[in-house]
């Protein structure tokens, strides 16, 4: 299968071309405008491969992705490429709405007259998998999952951009026959994530000895989930999920944020001990506007239709992060210097 993924030059755009080229017989074609958010020595690991192959191209340009389908000729598109950040969409939501929204309607259109000119056996096959996240259905209270049954109801700009193309995918699905399946997966955490997410931020901060600040008073509550494993539950739902369906990934791994930053604060004084405990670096500063309080993902339907079952828990999977960013300092480095150094983002002007 010749698989075409946009925003492969990204965190989880990445681990899926890696995990495509890495451990099957398919074939990539990384589709990425390259943004502050992507790094292409994400992929150098593959880029040599006979079976990758990227195009430097915006999504919401609907001449290049039509060239592009056209050269290529897929026969599947798993579609990643987003703005990421709720922080970033809290200033500044205009791209987010450009490329998350309006980005995902130009590919749906450009995939579906690529796909009613396929051959019958090949449009029959053919397959668009539209990658979202738990974000859309909003906040959680103390009880209870969400399910791919819950109602939208997202919080920030960020996860209302990702709540309106899934609607899109469904109703191409619904009205043109489109044969498409979206994904909801609850937060990602690995190799290779841009330093403005928690895990990746904290423990670079930690390990520089920086103070690591915590939004509100910590409470908030996330479901972690190892990239890898979601790389592999996407190529499943790909291949195996029902058409129209909607797949919620997720792997029971609830922790509070103030539970993330002790966790990665421990693992590096034992990693790399310092003069003091990490955990006096923690400073509790203003809370994000919006701030969903809990996501906790039921991933029921994944697991027992699917057959998938994550392959990390969180202790192993952090620890394996943490000394991949300790190991990798040639990838984050440069981009602590030049695309992002850390400072606050998403806070609103007060007064
Ligand atoms: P990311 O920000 O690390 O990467 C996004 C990639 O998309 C970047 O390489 C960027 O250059 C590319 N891109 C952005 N705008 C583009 C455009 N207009 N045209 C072409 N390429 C463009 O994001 P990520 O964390 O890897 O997330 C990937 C997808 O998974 C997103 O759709 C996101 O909503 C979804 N998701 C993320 C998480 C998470 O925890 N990070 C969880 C669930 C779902
Ligand atoms: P983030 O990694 O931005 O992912 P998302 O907002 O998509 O869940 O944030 C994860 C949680 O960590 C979220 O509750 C906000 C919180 N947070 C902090 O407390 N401090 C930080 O510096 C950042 C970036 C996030």
């Amino acid at each position: 299968m010749k698989v075409l993924v946009t925003g492969g030059a990204g965190f989880i755009g990445s681990a899926v071309c890696r995990y495509l080229i890495e451990e099957t017989e398919h074939k990539v074609v990384n589709v990425d405008k390259l943004t502050y958010a992507a790094n292409l020595e994400s992929v150098a690991l593959v880029a040599d491969d006979d079976r990758y192959a990227f195009e430097k191209a915006d999504i919401a340009d609907r001449e290049a992705m039509d060239t592009i389908f056209e050269r290529h000729q897929p026969d599947a598109v798993m579609h990643l490429a987003a703005e990421s950040h709720v922080d970033r969409s809290i200033t500044g939501a205009g791209e987010f709405i450009q490329t998350n929204i309006v980005g995902t309607f130009v590919m749906l259109e450009a995939a579906r007259a690529y796909w009613e000119g396929l051959s019958a056996d090949r449009k029959d096959a053919f397959r668009f998998l539209h990658v979202s996240t738990d974000e859309v259905y909003g906040s959680l209270g103390d009880e209870g999952l969400f399910t791919e049954e819950t109602a939208y109801d997202p919080s920030s700009p960020y996860s209302a951009s990702k709540a309106a193309s899934d609607h899109l995918l469904t109703a191409w699905q619904r009205t043109y026959g489109f044969p498409g399946l979206i994904s909801n997966c609850s937060n990602n955490y690995g190799p290779y994530h841009f330093p403005e997410k928690l895990i990746p931020l904290v423990t670079l901060n930690a390990l520089e000895m920086k103070t690591l600040p915590v939004y509100g008073d910590g409470s908030n509550v996330r479901d972690w989930l190892y990239v890898r494993d979601h790389a592999r539950a996407l190529l499943l739902i790909l291949q195996k999920g029902k058409l129209g369906e909607k797949y919620n990934v997720g792997g029971n791994n609830e922790r509070t944020n103030l539970q993330v930053v002790h966790a990665i604060c421990d693992t590096l004084d034992d990693l790399r001990p310092a003069d003091k405990p990490r955990r006096n670096l923690i400073e509790f500063v203003t809370d994000r506007p919006g701030h969903d309080a809990r996501y906790a993902i039921d991933s029921t339907r994944l697991q027992t239709e699917l057959g998938w079952k994550p392959e990390e828990n969180f202790e192993s999977g952090l620890e394996k992060t943490i000394r991949w960013y300790l190991d990798n300092e040639t990838w984050w480095r440069p981009l602590r210097e030049k695309n992002y150094a850390g400072e606050r983002l998403g806070l609103l002007k007060t007064g």
